[in-house]
């Protein structure tokens, strides 16, 4: 009896997790990586008086989706300056993790690859695995007036006969930045000479930092390169819970209509998107503002912190994390095991994110206010003491 290669062969947590859970669990860890909006104490319930199980009743299943609910994500979209979009054009899905695993059953072979950017979002190599897909990444290098550009020419040295997607995330996690204008271009140029997909995650869009106000741009708007923009409420909701997400193809018309009727295909032999969010999608998203306000208030405020205790952190243009650089002779692996160790206190090292040198520390800007102060106190403290 064998098991699938899809999955890790080991999956025994590390002395480092054990540790975390440990911690977590006798309630003696300070987490500065809660990223779970649930677990974060925000005041705002974005479900707050709505009856799910009641607005589920009945079912008429549809491998697309409701069409109120695409209807109100397109809304989505014009309300928040990205144009208009065609609902038809979108397809809903349990998560943003399944989008990416019906775009890889759309788009791949097994053995074929996928570009990904380097630092980013760790997922990448598990959605990967299950698809039989390899990672190859391509780097995002920093500014010198803050911001993060793709390196091109690595970039396109990294494609192989075997490639059929590049994917993007706008903005990055960890790094916050958008993807700008002039790269758009230049991407959906090199992807249609190529013929690849551009897959776009837009999770975090909407939560730009103020100084950066006009960086945020939707991918929805390209027309002419075959596009998957993917989204959902887990972040634009703050409600990983619920399950939903969703595709928004765009491309030329015979790829896009063909794509459009292999995405159904796919949704139809899973439907997992259950009624109940399907029902309730256009009242949850009309509750977008003040659940991001909240958010975005919090953000600032753990961002003053950092200022307030001296912790240096790199210019962020939105989402939720705030990337730290440390002295390169600490090492990131080493100030992480020993501020777990000694300090209970628990931040992500650059490496989980595929930054290049070992000198990032990453925090989530949506941890608790107190929590947040008296991590980054221990933190500054430490690095005081080198
Ligand atoms: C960049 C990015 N994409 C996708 C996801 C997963 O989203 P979902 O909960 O909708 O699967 C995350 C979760 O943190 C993320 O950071």
């Amino acid at each position: 009896m064998r098991f699938s290669s899809r999955l890790p062969r080991n999956l025994q947590p590390s002395d480092f997790s054990r540790l975390q859970s440990d911690l977590a669990a006798s309630g003696d860890l300070c987490d500065l990586t809660q990223s779970n909006p649930t677990l974060a104490g925000f005041a705002i319930d974005p479900l707050a008086g709505l009856d799910l199980l009641a607005a589920g009743q009945g079912y008429h299943p549809s491998p697309r989706g409701d069409l109120a609910a695409r209807q109100a994500i397109a809304d989505y979209y014009r309300n928040n300056g990205h144009g208009e979009i065609d609902p038809e054009d979108l397809l809903l899905t349990a998560s943003t993790s399944e989008a990416y695993a019906f775009l890889l059953k759309l788009l791949t072979e097994p053995g074929d690859e996928i570009l990904v950017p380097a630092p980013s979002y760790p997922l990448f190599d598990f959605l990967a695995a299950m698809e039989k897909v390899h990672v190859e990444r391509y780097p995002l290098r920093p500014d010198p007036g803050g911001g993060w550009s793709i390196d091109f020419a690595l970039l396109e040295e990294r494609i192989s006969p075997v490639t059929r997607a590049i994917v993007v995330v706008n903005p990055n996690n960890p790094t916050g930045s958008y993807l700008g204008e002039r790269e758009a271009a230049t991407l959906a140029g090199i992807c249609t000479e190529q013929r690849l997909a551009l897959l776009v995650d837009e999770v975090f869009l909407d939560y730009r930092n103020p100084r950066h106000a006009d960086a945020a741009r939707s991918a929805v708007g390209e027309r002419a390169t075959p596009t998957f923009v993917m989204s959902g409420f887990s972040k634009i909701l703050a409600l990983p819970q619920v399950k939903l997400g969703w595709i928004h193809s765009a491309g030329p018309a015979p790829f896009k209509e063909e794509a459009r009727q292999r995405l159904d295909f796919i949704a139809d032999t899973y439907l997992s998107v259950n009624a109940m969010v399907q029902r309730a999608a256009p009242a949850l998203l009309a509750r977008q503002r003040p659940v991001q306000e909240e958010i975005l208030t919090r953000i600032v405020a753990n961002e003053a912190t950092l200022a307030a205790l001296g912790v240096t952190a790199m210019d962020r243009q939105g989402g939720w994390y705030a990337v730290l650089p440390l002295p390169p002779e600490l090492g990131d692996e080493r100030c992480c095991q020993q501020l777990l160790a000694e300090q209970r206190v628990l931040v992500h090292p650059g490496y989980f994110y595929d930054f290049p040198e070992s000198d990032r520390l990453v925090v989530s800007l949506i941890t608790p206010p107190e929590q947040f102060a008296h991590g980054i106190a221990c933190l500054a403290d430490f690095l005081r003491q080198g």
